[in-house]
């Protein structure tokens, strides 16, 4: 059996977007040239590097849906790392579970090669990353260890992979609107790298590298230079959900103020359902190529905030104030992508809209809070996780 989207009653409630925006919504077949790769008995089969992460999380229930069997990796961590796919994942003493894990990390080449080659996948993403930019310039080195090194590790295991079984697997990488940087938006494929953080840096080598094992061993890897994609899985230290978290808990009397940095920045926000789309249409095609994926729609910070507040119905005048330490040393000012070619090749194109999305945030978050609330007022302790982090 492939998924199962039957969610506990407390993770329903903690993504309680998910109902209609993603699992309900139709698949798209469109555009995809390769539909459903392999025969009818053996199901299609993809590894996910950064499984536990927002877009793992939806590319799993995405690729589940669509009959996949699907592997992930995971590191250890002192804490579970598992809840954003705790609702689709059974018991493997179960017949026929379609969700595997296996420890594995982008740091460990030879565990990653000795999954890639018990595994056999048809399609192998790479979306593990450490993925936060404001980290990064703290976070230098381990960030390049990760995003361009981690990268190439992956690119070398599915080289030898294709080379010793003479297998045609398909390889997606995880690429960022970061890598534009400084660039004059809006941006394509055509418009020139300028990144500005070492994180941006770390995914315009990972890119390179992509696109030189193409060219130098004619194999099948695709880049998706996704701009920024946001749910109710967001991770909270990422702006929209660090707005969307605390106006949850100000309306319900948690929190007081919300400390954020720069609010002239200027983002093309996605939902991470809709883009997760795009990465396994980019497989499904007859050859391997670059693509650009956004909305083509640019906010900045303060217009997310001023809507998210709104839905909420809180004054965030009242209640944010700027605190100098979210600044970063070098700021990315505009981003506005341009997806004409995924749009004419893929047949993709954004189905969520922006006001969708930051509506569905807020409503998330505003249901958390109200759970915290009901939990202090029945006389438990309420401790918000991820404080230190801010
Ligand atoms: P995310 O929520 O931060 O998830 C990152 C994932 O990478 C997590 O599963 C994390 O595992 C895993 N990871 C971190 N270090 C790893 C390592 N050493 N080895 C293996 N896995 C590791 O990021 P996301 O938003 O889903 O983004 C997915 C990918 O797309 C990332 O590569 C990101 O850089 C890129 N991207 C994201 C956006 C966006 O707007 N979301 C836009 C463009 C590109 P743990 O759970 O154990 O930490
Ligand atoms: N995180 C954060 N926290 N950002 C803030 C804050 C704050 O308190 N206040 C203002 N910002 C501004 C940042 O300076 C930035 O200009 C913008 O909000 C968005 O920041 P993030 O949400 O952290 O995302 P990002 O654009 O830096 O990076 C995300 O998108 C990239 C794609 O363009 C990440 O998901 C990257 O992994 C991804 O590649």
């Amino acid at each position: 059996m492939p998924a199962q989207f039957l969610l506990p009653a407390p993770r329903r409630q903690l993504y309680n977007d998910e109902a209609g925006v993603v699992l309900n919504k139709p698949q798209h077949a469109s555009g995809g040239k390769r539909l459903i790769p392999t025969s009818k008995t053996a199901p299609p089969k993809a590894f996910i590097s950064g499984i536990t992460g927002q877009d793992g999380s939806y590319l799993a229930e995405f690729l589940l849906a669509k009959g996949y069997e699907v592997h992930g990796i995971i590191r250890r961590a002192s804490t579970f790392n598992t809840d954003r796919l705790d609702h689709i994942y059974s018991d493997p003493h179960e017949p026929e579970t379609a969700l595997q894990l296996h420890y594995g990390d982008l740091a460990n080449a030879s565990s990653l090669g000795r999954l890639i080659n018990q595994i056999q996948p048809d399609e192998i993403y790479n979306l593990g990353a450490q993925s936060h930019v404001r980290v990064s310039f703290d976070q230098a080195e381990y960030t390049a260890d990760i995003v361009a090194t981690g990268a190439l590790r992956l690119l070398e295991v599915f080289r030898d992979h294709v080379r010793e079984t003479g297998r045609q697997p398909r390889f997606y990488q995880a690429g960022s609107s970061e890598m534009f940087g400084a660039s004059r938006p809006p941006q394509n494929e055509t418009t020139p790298f300028y990144p500005r953080s070492p994180y941006a840096v770390s995914k315009a080598a990972a890119h390179w590298y992509a696109v030189n094992q193409r060219e130098a061993h004619n194999l099948f890897i695709c880049n998706g230079i996704l701009f920024n994609h946001e749910s109710p899985r967001r991770g909270e230290t990422f702006v929209t959900r660090k707005i969307t978290r605390a106006l949850g808990r100000i309306k319900f009397g948690l929190q007081d103020k919300l400390y954020l940095g720069n609010l002239d920045a200027r983002r093309d926000w996605g939902h991470a359902a809709d883009y997760v789309r795009a990465m396994w249409l980019m497989l499904q095609q007859d050859s391997p190529d670059d693509y650009v994926i956004a909305t083509g729609e640019s906010h900045s910070v303060r217009e997310f905030l001023d809507l998210a507040a709104s839905v909420a119905g809180v004054n965030w005048r009242s209640c944010v104030d700027i605190d100098p330490r979210y600044f970063r040393p070098t700021e990315v000012d505009f981003l506005q992508g341009d997806s004409s070619k995924a749009r004419q090749i893929l047949g993709w194109r954004a189905e969520i809209s922006f006001e969708e999305m930051v509506r569905a945030m807020v409503e998330s978050d505003l249901e958390l809070a109200r759970q915290e609330r009901t939990l202090l007022e029945a006389g438990h302790q309420v401790n918000p996780r991820g404080r230190v982090h801010g």
